[in-house]
């Protein structure tokens, strides 16, 4: 059955939610107070870059079944409302549900008796529950149904994700099958729980992948030291279906706009209500040293010494996103390693696929063509696994790098076909190429 959705944000899951609705045939209303961000919307014009989005936003513009408006009195009629607001953290790493607080009221005073109001974006445990309360009103049931969109997957994850979660109180209550009817095509596993437990399995997961991630990164350093090598390390441990094979990459660190900012959340969350989780408060730990291993591993490269100086050494990036398939420098280690080795007087070239500068007043001179980093660079870097990085004409980075040695933090290049181009490759927890 087709419903009225109403989405309250089009940023990057609101948006997302939006043309994902509109393509499984219902008629959404997507609202957002950024006139420009509407009326560019509203022209087809998307600024995220996201595979399939731009897409699916003209297909519903075409066909009428998605607008953009600033006008919230348009959401009078829907049945559903998601909220997909903001909620960044704070300077203490909470987060901060000031934009919620605001416009859930506003809400309150014009939605029609019966809409169910959903909870979509991160929000802290408790929110949903404190939903009626917000909104001034009793008549409007409310849900928790986080999202589990990866960047750069976001469309994909909407349309075919893992599983769905719908948070009511009491579990399974009306509202909750409404809103699991909107993700039957996907026929994916629907849980249907209360709605503190939905809001928590969010933070849970990526918290989890954030420490499997500083698992595996300290694996790598075991590695290096007794012999072993990390890729094999995983492997194995991988093809264990109680583990799996993701997320057991090592690298220069976990970052983007949700792993920091969640796990942060979640260890705020759990001082408060007194539970000591030591293991995340180490995963984050770990992913601050992982840093600073890299710059050490540069460090060797250029000196020879993990102390030596850096100082006037000229370092070639390449990448500088969060992770491959986005342009996104929100948290992300790879800028933060090139920050600390601009910080050790390091004079540094990059280049990202899909990073054209970097906001501010920064170190890093980035630069349109890859092999413009390699020249008369002590070493090369790679920071973000970009498939493209392995097809670079390596020989010729070698003819122009001062010092023919690759420190790849991500395990991506082939350290045979680097030796061939009389490259020293220096992986992460992986014995030297012989
Ligand atoms: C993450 C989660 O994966 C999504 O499920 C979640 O919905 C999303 O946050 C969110 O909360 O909205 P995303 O931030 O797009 O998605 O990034 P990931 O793909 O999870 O990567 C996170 C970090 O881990 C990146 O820095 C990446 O390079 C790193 N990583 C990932 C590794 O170092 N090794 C790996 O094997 C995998």
């Amino acid at each position: 059955m087709a419903e009225h959705i109403g989405i309250v944000g089009a940023g990057y899951v609101g948006l997302t939610s939006a043309a994902c609705f509109a393509r499984l045939g219902h008629r959404v209303t997507c609202v957002d107070s950024e006139k420009s961000k509407v009326d560019e919307l509203g022209r087809g014009v998307v600024s995220i870059a996201e595979p399939g989005l731009a897409e699916l936003v003209a297909q519903g513009l075409g066909d009428g079944t998605l607008t953009f408006t600033t006008a919230q009195a348009e959401l009078h009629g829907a049945d559903l409302v998601f909220l997909c607001l903001p909620t960044p953290p704070a300077e203490d790493g909470r987060p901060d549900l000031g934009v919620l607080e605001r416009v859930v009221p506003q809400l309150g005073r014009l939605l029609r008796p019966g809409c169910v109001v959903v909870t979509k974006s991160t929000v802290p445990v408790g929110t949903a529950a404190r939903l009626p309360g917000l909104l001034g009103r009793t008549d409007l049931p409310v849900a928790a149904n986080p999202e589990f969109l990866r960047e750069g997957h976001a469309v994909d994850d909407f349309l075919h994700p893992d599983r769905v979660v719908v948070g009511t109180d009491p579990p399974g209550a009306a509202a909750a099958e409404r809103v699991a009817r909107l993700y039957e095509p996907a026929g994916a596993p629907v849980v249907l729980t209360d709605t503190a437990s939905a809001e928590l399995a969010k933070y849970a997961s990526n918290a989890f992948l954030a420490v499997k991630l500083s698992y595996v990164n300290v694996l790598a350093e075991l590695c290096e030291r007794s012999g072993a090598d990390v890729r094999e390390v995983a492997r194995t441990m991988g093809l264990d279906a109680r583990i799996g094979p993701e997320f057991l990459a090592p690298g220069p660190g976990w970052g983007g706009s949700c792993l920091p900012k969640d796990t942060s959340a979640l260890l705020h969350a759990a001082d408060s209500a007194g539970v000591d989780f030591g293991i995340l408060r180490d995963a984050v730990r770990v992913n601050a040293r992982q840093r600073a291993r890299v710059v050490r591993a540069v460090r060797q490269a250029v000196t020879g010494s993990p102390a030596g100086s850096l100082a006037g050494a000229r370092v070639g990036l390449l990448g500088l996103a969060f992770k491959a398939g986005t342009g996104d420098l929100r948290d992300s280690p790879a800028l933060a390693v090139a920050e600390d080795l601009a910080r050790a007087g390091a004079e540094l070239t990059a280049h990202d696929p899909a990073v054209g500068r970097v906001p501010g007043a920064s170190a890093v001179q980035v630069v349109d063509d890859p092999y413009l980093v390699a020249k008369d660079a002590a070493a090369l870097v790679v920071l973000t696994e970009w498939p493209e990085f392995r097809d670079l004409d390596w020989p010729r980075l070698a003819a122009s790098v001062a010092r023919p040695v690759v420190v790849d933090t991500r395990n991506l290049l082939d350290p045979g076909a680097l030796a061939e181009a009389g490259f020293t490759h220096v992986g992460v927890g992986t014995r030297p190429h012989t």
